[in-house]
């Protein structure tokens, strides 16, 4: 419980830190260390702005006696006020090929606000969706597993950092992943455009990360791999990978560390 500490130090007002985590399966029976975290953080004055899930179309084969295969994950998104940076329209989608087919045979109920046969309350004015080509996703990501190693036995796919970057973090902000793994986050902080700090206490990690970043996101020869302790805390973060920008570096020469906009 101790990695979250330098981050709510770092962290501007404005920014966020998501959690992608799952409860294990201790002795047959779903741990809740998961839940019980996420309640110590709250207390410690974090911010639950709301539980992503992140659904996998394709989880892993297997059986199991009591469970079916794990098909999700959660993403905690926690931050230190209550409005943080929110650009919803940076990860908009296309709107789906239902709505054509539907929207060519709009009924009278179809153009005013009604409530649904069986009375739920749910209303639907479905001609709000005439000459529209996006609409907001929900808090269920459905991404399917890619499968690549990477030199990393854990690698989880761009697309899901790529998708809390854009929501999260401003052009040019500060990603920071503390268990930088294979560099996943960094490959997609990168892509769009944003200053990532990897940390992770296995150098061959940080090797394979840094390889990743040269060569999938054309990271500058200026992108850096260094050994030490960031903000002093060693035991989280032995390695480095870091893409040097200026303001990292006018942080740097000033002797200062850079703030975090979203880790
Ligand atoms: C699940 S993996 C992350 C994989 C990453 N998302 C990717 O796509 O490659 C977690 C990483 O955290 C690192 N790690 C575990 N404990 C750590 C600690 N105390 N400090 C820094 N890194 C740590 C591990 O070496 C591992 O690479």
């Amino acid at each position: 419980m101790t990695f979250h500490e330098p981050f709510y130090d770092a962290l501007k007002p404005s920014g966020s830190l998501v959690i992608n985590i799952k409860d294990k399966v201790v002795d047959g029976v779903r741990h809740r260390y998961v839940w019980r975290m996420i309640e110590r953080l709250s207390d410690k004055g974090w911010l639950c702005i709301d539980d992503y899930i992140w659904h996998k179309p394709n989880p892993m084969p297997g059986y199991w006696p009591t469970r079916l295969r794990d098909g999700w994950e959660y993403c905690f998104h926690l931050a230190k006020s209550t409005r943080p940076y929110f650009n919803a329209d940076a990860v908009r989608k296309p709107v789906g090929d239902w709505v054509e087919s539907r929207l060519k045979n709009l009924g009278n109920n179809d153009l005013s606000r009604h409530n649904s046969a069986n009375a739920s309350g749910f209303g639907l004015n479905i001609s709000k969706w005439v000459g529209k080509n996006t609409v907001l996703p929900s808090n269920v990501l459905s991404l399917a597993l890619v499968g690549k190693n990477k030199g990393h036995p854990a690698v989880f796919l761009v697309d899901l950092p790529m998708f809390f970057i854009k929501l999260l973090s401003p052009p040019n902000g500060l990603v920071v992943d503390p268990f930088g793994g294979s560099g996943t986050t960094g490959i997609a902080a990168l892509v769009a455009e944003r200053n990532c700090v990897l940390i992770d206490n296995n150098h061959e990690y940080c090797c394979a990360a840094h390889q990743r970043l040269l060569i999938e996101a054309g990271a500058s020869p200026a992108t850096e791999m260094l050994q030490e302790t960031l903000y002093g805390r060693a035991e989280m973060v032995k390695h480095l990978v870091v893409k040097e920008t200026d303001a990292i570096q006018t942080n740097n020469r000033k002797g200062q560390r850079p703030d975090v906009d979203n880790p």
